[in-house]
């Protein structure tokens, strides 16, 4: 068999499938990824990017992160649509077979995509709030900000992302371990699994059948069942369901 019957195979067999995915899966949504070919840490700013996208950055330069976080994270997302990939993966869980999508993104396209167990590891740009009052906030009361977002108290509106520097949220943590640990197929896509403690998660998964959907390799790549070099989307796109 040949690795699209494989996945094929994989997932006509299996009933508590988890997706573990990245900025790779919304490059066909037309957003950038990170460390891609043309990914948004290849381009040329006057602060390193993950310096910049970092929790001491956030409130030592907020103004500056605001134009950062604005014109490379908010305006690209702004129109982007789910692709196959996401349309895909809400299909499998409408089918019963699909426990949960777990993402690094923070772009919301699996839930626009009608996926609705969502572990969003690193936040959302959907959710924001006042650092003085706590008030929420939707991602327009960012998108239309001039400069830095203010609530109507004064205080600072910023994204609910993970920063670096910062911690993933104990209960998405949990439910993660757990999906993981429960799954049957692991399907891992668009991620090159270089940042911690997202990639580790993986350890968690106890079944024979993990398996990478990347253009890049990536440190699991040995550790899978199967590995597919390719567009997420386009894989995706090819099963039927
Ligand atoms: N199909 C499959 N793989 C793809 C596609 C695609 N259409 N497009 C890009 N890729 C691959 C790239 O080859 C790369 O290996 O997806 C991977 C994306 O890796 P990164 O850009 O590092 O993104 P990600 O793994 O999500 O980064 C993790 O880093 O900066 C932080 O918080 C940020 O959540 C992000 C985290």
């Amino acid at each position: 068999m040949n690795a699209m019957q494989t996945l094929q195979q994989y997932i006509d067999e299996s009933k508590r499938i988890v997706f573990f995915g990245g900025a790779g899966v919304s490059t066909e949504s037309g957003i950038k990824d990170f460390r891609g070919v043309d990914g948004l840490y290849h381009l040329k700013y006057k602060y390193n990017p993950e310096t910049i996208l970092s929790r001491s950055f956030f409130l030592g330069h907020t103004d500056e992160f605001f134009e950062f976080y604005q014109d490379k994270i908010v305006q690209p997302t702004l129109n982007a649509a789910p692709n196959i990939a996401h349309k895909t993966l809400a299909k499998l869980e409408d089918m019963g077979k699909l426990t949960a999508v777990i993402t690094q993104n923070i772009d919301g396209l699996h839930q626009m995509a009608g996926s609705r167990n969502v572990l969003e590891l690193h936040g959302s740009i959907h959710r924001n709030y006042c650092m003085n009052c706590g008030e929420k906030y939707s991602l327009d009361a960012v998108s239309n900000a001039d400069g830095i977002p203010r609530c109507h108290c004064g205080g600072i509106i910023r994204p609910d992302v993970v920063l670096y520097e910062e911690p993933l949220d104990d209960v998405v943590i949990t439910k993660t371990v757990q999906a993981i640990n429960n799954a049957d197929l692991l399907i891992v896509g668009g991620t090159s699994l270089t940042v911690y403690p997202a990639a580790g998660f993986l350890d968690f998964y106890n079944g024979s059948k993990l398996v990478v959907i990347n253009l890049d390799n990536t440190s699991y790549d040995s550790k899978a069942a199967l590995t597919i070099s390719g567009k997420i989307g386009e894989v995706l796109g090819h099963i039927q369901l």
